[in-house]
């Protein structure tokens, strides 16, 4: 059994309960974060946590992130995680516990907050080069979706019209506007300029959306942060997701239609090698 974090105490995910009046619960009045860690060293923590906190401040919870990077240093620890190629780890803060009403509990309300980690396994490097499919799905999300609220009723609608197609990932569709994935953000590259939306309200700012900008900087390979219409990500030379919990991941068919020739593209691949390098790199100069 794992141990978690829940309000202040490490304990055994059996005996870790929360109230059935938490507003987390009873009105999705909460917020989330997923961290990485490679062999036990998190990545990017100072970002994820500045996410978090714009976040709280947004939604008006009062909590102070400063605390939780060592919660999650003892997460991994606790887990067995420190050797580990990847782990995660989850964060969720509510606006406490109260008799349900739309307006906030009373001033001093605790927040409820709840961490656990686990292990992520990357896709064998032979399934990772047959690429993966996805289909559109229009985004039916709420305005702020640079807040990562764990209100992700749309993005479960979307997914799981995804796993019910057999596709691997939803695109999310507004207004002709392909904006990002049910839980990651999506690359077009378009003759060479690796391409994706701006991080406006409309897309989470993902933290592997930006690592990758870099990395293809990095590379040299020309980058371009605009709206993509998705009849023109339908004509893209390579279109690939990347986040958190999955990494990039290439695709080769958009609504059953092949995208490029229709095999995993040497951008992906060169962004896929120097993503995995990369995090490896940065996580050991600390
Ligand atoms: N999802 N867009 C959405 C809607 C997301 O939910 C996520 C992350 C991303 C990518 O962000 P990052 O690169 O910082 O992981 C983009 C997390 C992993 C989740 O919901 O589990």
């Amino acid at each position: 059994m794992s141990t978690v974090y829940l309000n202040g105490e490490y304990l055994s995910k059996d005996r870790a309960t929360v109230s059935v009046d938490d507003r987390g619960f009873l009105l999705s009045d909460g917020i989330y974060e997923v961290t990485p860690a490679y062999r036990g060293r998190l990545f990017r923590m100072d970002r994820h946590m500045a996410r978090l906190q714009h976040g709280l401040n947004a939604l008006r919870i009062d909590y102070d992130t400063e605390g939780l990077e060592d919660v999650h240093d003892r997460l991994l620890a606790e887990n067995e995680l420190t050797d580990t190629d990847v782990a995660t780890v989850y964060v969720q803060i509510t606006r406490g516990v109260a008799p349900r009403t739309h307006h906030f509990p009373p001033a001093g309300t605790p927040p409820t907050v709840y961490a656990c980690a686990h292990v992520f396994r990357r896709p064998d490097p032979e399934r990772w080069e047959q690429g993966y499919s996805a289909i559109t799905v229009p985004d039916r999300r709420w305005a702020r979706v640079d807040i990562k609220s764990i209100g992700l009723l749309a993005n479960v609608l979307a997914q799981q019209a995804a796993v019910d197609a057999g596709a691997a990932n939803a695109l999310l569709v507004k207004d002709g506007v392909a904006l990002e994935g049910s839980h990651n953000n999506v690359f077009g590259v378009f003759d060479g300029v690796v391409t994706t939306h701006p991080a406006t309200h409309e897309i989470l700012h993902g933290i592997g959306r930006e690592f990758v900008l870099e990395l293809a900087r990095g590379l040299d390979m020309a980058v371009e942060e605009r709206s993509i219409f998705v009849e023109d990500m339908r004509g893209a030379d390579e279109i690939f997701f990347t986040g958190t919990t999955t990494e990039v991941i290439p695709t080769v068919t958009l609504d059953g239609q092949p995208v490029g020739d229709g095999a995993v593209g040497p951008v992906a691949r060169a962004l896929y090698e120097a993503f995995k390098a990369g995090v490896v790199a940065e996580v050991a100069v600390g």
